[in-house]
């Protein structure tokens, strides 16, 4: 990735510095911008923890992280030297004021070296108890003052139900101005998701045809192949619906079903996505059950390897009432997509990795060919997959080649996968947060009306619990109640064992 764009010079300071996020994601991704020539002209990054490090300690943690982590590899000896001389490592406790103004002094140091006031970058990647203590601490000891020139980003979960996201937005809002405040959503940063911008709105072909009259119904998939891993503690206490439907899913719905924004301006295109999360229908109480369902996995095989149940996690409650896998059917009451079913479902241990959008369109109203002649006469499909998998598919009908006038499907491939090179996510992410530009990041009310969207759902499961989990094996595509939440109006899974994938 080159770019022309460049931050003025930023001290990024990470909370959580010697957490798993920093050393998977924060610190590949601020390396590969470096060696692609995007990082500020000036630039030093701080890791801020408990652990008592000193800073080669601290280095040699990033750089083993780079090894295992960076899709550019193990660094070269001359690239890695120039970037680790800009990282440092302040033993901290976030709780303590003190440490505050301990810090103060060294950012000002840093700045009296650049011979200018850089821009700050706060990372907030520690568990959400500790936001608060953050926010205001940065707030007392006056390090984020300058609205224009400091930001602070906030990972998800950002919070866990409406009332305590509202109470966390009111918390920044209190302390920060918005336009500093990037909520985090990792998925707006990957290309497969941002091109869904491009595809809809840079072509004249589909608009005409992008809504109820053509479109009969949506399908969001986001399954993952892998189980808990080690997160098991944060994930016990949240599960699919708030780890991914509240998230990235209803991010995707959101690209999918958004009006056509007027410019590609942060302010326009937040607006119209959280158009599409208001005019979502609240499911009452008594609709959840018709309406979503949810799974939890039990043993089985992943690649030839067998593979415990959820429950058998390590931290996780041998009687977890928590979700593995969940599906939705979201309607939006608009206009243009009034009775057209959104579809949403994500799970880990299926059977796949798969993250794709299936848009299937209505049948043409009039078939002028026969039964004998058109065996399937499927009706056209766009595919649009995200990851791993990263290429965009319309399924038509055309003629197969012979002397009879016989119809099949066919496809037209849109192939991104060609082009290796394509920054990760969190690249994307961290230069538009140095930037200055919050397109692609949560505003404080999105995150609200996803929330409103999401609660009422999480509010009907954790008052009763499932009492069928495990319900599906481990390396399947999830349980038997989420082919008949599909199938109630007459659909199917695109991607399933019965669709051959
Ligand atoms: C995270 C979730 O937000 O997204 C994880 O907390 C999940 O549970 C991950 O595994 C999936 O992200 P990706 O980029 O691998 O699809």
């Amino acid at each position: 990735m080159k770019t022309d764009k460049k931050a003025n010079p930023t001290i990024i300071v990470i909370f959580g510095g010697t957490g798993d996020l920093a050393k998977r994601k924060l610190i590949p991704a601020f390396y590969n911008l470096f060696i692609d020539g995007s990082m500020p002209e000036k630039f030093a990054i701080i890791g801020l923890g408990r652990t008592q490090l000193d800073d080669d300690a601290f280095r040699k943690k990033l750089y083993d992280g780079l090894n295992d982590f960076s899709r550019s590899g193990k660094p070269a000896d001359d690239k890695w030297s120039t970037f680790n001389a800009s990282i440092s490592y302040f033993v901290s406790n976030i709780d303590d004021p003190a440490a505050y103004a301990e810090l103060a002094k060294k950012l000002d140091g840093i700045d009296q070296q650049f011979g200018q006031r850089a821009n700050r970058l706060f990372y907030m990647s520690v568990a959400p108890r500790f936001i608060e203590a953050v926010a205001v601490n940065l707030k007392q000891s006056g390090l984020a003052i300058n609205a224009d020139l400091d930001r602070i980003v906030i990972e998800k979960p950002f919070g866990h139900n409406t009332e305590s996201a509202i109470a966390l937005n009111k918390l920044l809002i209190d302390n920060f101005q918005e336009k500093q405040i990037y909520r985090i959503d990792h998925y707006l940063g990957k290309e497969t998701v941002q091109n869904i911008i491009a595809f809809r709105f840079a072509n004249a072909l589909f608009e005409p045809v992008w809504n109820r009259n053509y479109i009969d119904s949506v399908q969001i998939t986001v399954a993952e192949q892998v189980g808990v891993e080690e997160r098991g503690g944060y994930y016990d206490s949240a599960g699919a619906l708030k780890d991914m439907i509240q998230n990235h899913l209803l991010q995707l719905m959101c690209m999918i079903a958004m009006e056509p924004p007027v410019s590609f301006d942060a302010e326009e295109l937040r607006n119209r996505k959280v158009d599409v999360l208001r005019a979502i229908q609240r499911l009452k109480p008594e609709e959840i059950h018709n309406n979503a369902v949810r799974g939890q996995y039990g043993q089985g095989w992943t690649e030839g390897k067998k593979v415990p149940g959820y429950r058998e996690e390590p931290d996780v409650d041998p009687k977890s009432n928590t979700e593995t896998f969940a599906a939705v059917k979201l309607n939006i009451n608009n206009w243009r997509w009034q009775d057209v079913p959104f579809y949403l479902r994500t799970g880990k241990r299926m059977q796949d990795k798969n993250s794709s959008i299936t848009i299937q369109f209505r049948p043409v109203p009039h078939s002028t060919f026969s039964q004998t002649q058109a065996d399937s006469l499927s009706p056209n499909r766009l595919t649009i997959n995200l990851q791993p998998q990263m290429d965009i598919r319309m399924r038509l009908i055309a003629k197969k080649p012979g002397l009879e006038m016989e119809l099949h499907p066919a496809e037209m491939v849109f192939d991104y996968d060609s082009d290796k090179s394509s920054p990760e996510a969190y690249e994307t992410l961290l230069l538009d947060a140095m930037l200055g530009d919050a397109t692609l990041f949560m505003r404080s009310d999105q995150v609200e009306e996803a929330w409103k969207v999401i609660t009422p759902i999480q509010e009907a499961w954790e008052s009763r619990n499932s009492l069928d989990f495990p319900n599906y094996a481990s390396g399947t595509w999830g349980p038997e109640s989420a082919e008949a939440l599909i199938a109630r109006q007459g659909h199917t899974w695109a991607i399933s064992a019965k669709a051959g994938k």
